[in-house]
């Protein structure tokens, strides 16, 4: 089928405007019936007996694996070891008995991560894939394929696939806390209900496009950026300084805010800008203490949060993007909006090629 831009300029922004829609699809493919469970139709899977979760991808998908080792780990209280494939497949790791593999792929084809699959067949448990084309080669060789259901991605920087693949590992992590009995029941379902209003919450974050609009023109003129985050913001910082790199030639680096002070606060300088992505959650305050190291060496911060967040830190920032509140544990799939508009419209003030960035290629099928 032949997908075309429906209206937008850019690929990337039809498929950024499409996460409610897609994400939608997405959790009533993998809710039960009376919304208090989550299901994986066609597959058998029980988390009881797994000791050990290992995530292997490349890129943005691998990002998606760092967010999911937090849930897992939080909320299945599961083990996990993320790796990126290229690293994972020469490493050769030693697979213990009760480890399940988890792959991650948008496209399904990306050479070291299908290597990596190989690698572990025979070795662990199961092999579980997470992949937005069903019929790709990761999701044919593995015991159980779970489809994104984010439809084509035709960008080469991912937007929809990374919300789906967020959505999909949240609700598979929900599963795993289930089986192993390490939720209370009111809580998942809480959660569930949560990812099922979730289409809502991110049509209003949608409406923060304008004033990221203004503030990537500013930003465009940048020549380093820093992102910084804690917890689950931590993996979305690393998405988002790869997102605007890949597609606005702007160097950026993300820390994990604790960081900062074993290294990059040396860069900080007026000309450096550092987005802190900081809902108020349980590291709030942290967050905003290295926010504060960033501003007392003249670094502009922007600062993305919620109401809370911006009453209580958004002082002397220099510019604040203010989202809808939402349970920390799905903050991930929200902040990841603003991250890719940010994106977005620091290249199209750039005038690069948004959806066919030089030297990168959707789909990375050789090594
Ligand atoms: C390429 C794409 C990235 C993608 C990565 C992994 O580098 O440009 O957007 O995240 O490959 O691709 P996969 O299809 O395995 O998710």
């Amino acid at each position: 089928t032949r997908v075309d831009k429906a209206g937008h300029k850019h690929f990337m922004a039809k498929e950024i405007a499409e996460q409610p829609t897609v994400i939608g699809e997405a959790v009533r493919h993998y809710l039960t019936q009376d919304g208090t469970g989550v299901k994986l139709p066609g597959a058998d899977l029980d988390f009881t007996k797994v000791d050990r979760l290992t995530m292997v991808a490349c890129g943005t998908a691998f990002y998606a694996c760092l967010t999911a080792k937090y849930w897992f780990e939080q909320l299945a209280g599961i083990p996990v070891e993320v790796d990126i494939a290229s690293e994972f497949r020469y490493r050769e790791p030693p697979i213990s008995k009760g480890t399940v593999a988890l792959f991650v792929s948008q496209s399904g084809e990306t050479a070291d991560t299908l290597a990596a699959l190989r690698y572990c067949e025979g070795k662990a448990d199961k092999i579980l894939s997470v992949v937005n084309v069903a019929e790709s080669s990761i999701a044919r060789e593995s015991d159980i394929a779970l489809p994104i259901l984010a439809g084509t991605e035709i960008g080469v920087a991912s937007t929809k696939a990374f919300t789906c693949q967020l959505t999909v590992l949240l609700m598979l992590a929900l599963k795993a806390a289930q089986d192993r009995g390490a939720i209370k029941a009111t809580k998942c379902t809480d959660l569930l209900s949560k990812l099922r209003a979730l289409p809502s919450v991110l049509n209003e974050t949608l409406d923060c496009e304008s004033q990221l609009e203004d503030t990537a023109r500013k930003l465009a003129e940048a020549k380093d950026i820093l992102f910084l985050g804690r917890g689950l913001m931590y993996p979305l910082a690393l998405e988002g300084a790869l997102k605007l790199k890949e597609i606005s030639y702007i160097h950026a680096e993300a820390y994990a805010s604790g960081e900062l002070k074993h290294g990059p606060i040396a860069l900080i300088d007026k000309h450096v800008p550092v987005v802190v992505l900081a809902p108020k959650d349980a590291l709030f305050e942290k967050s905003i203490s290295n926010m504060q190291e960033v501003m007392a060496r003249n670094g502009k911060v922007l600062l993305i949060t919620d109401k809370p967040g911006a009453k209580e830190g958004g002082d002397g920032v220099w510019q604040t993007v203010v989202l809808p509140e939402i349970d920390p544990v799905l903050s991930p799939i929200l902040y990841a909006i603003p991250a890719q508009l940010l994106a977005y419209h620091t290249a199209v003030a750039k005038g690069t090629d948004v959806d066919q960035p030089r030297n990168l290629a959707k789909s990375v099928t050789v090594e």
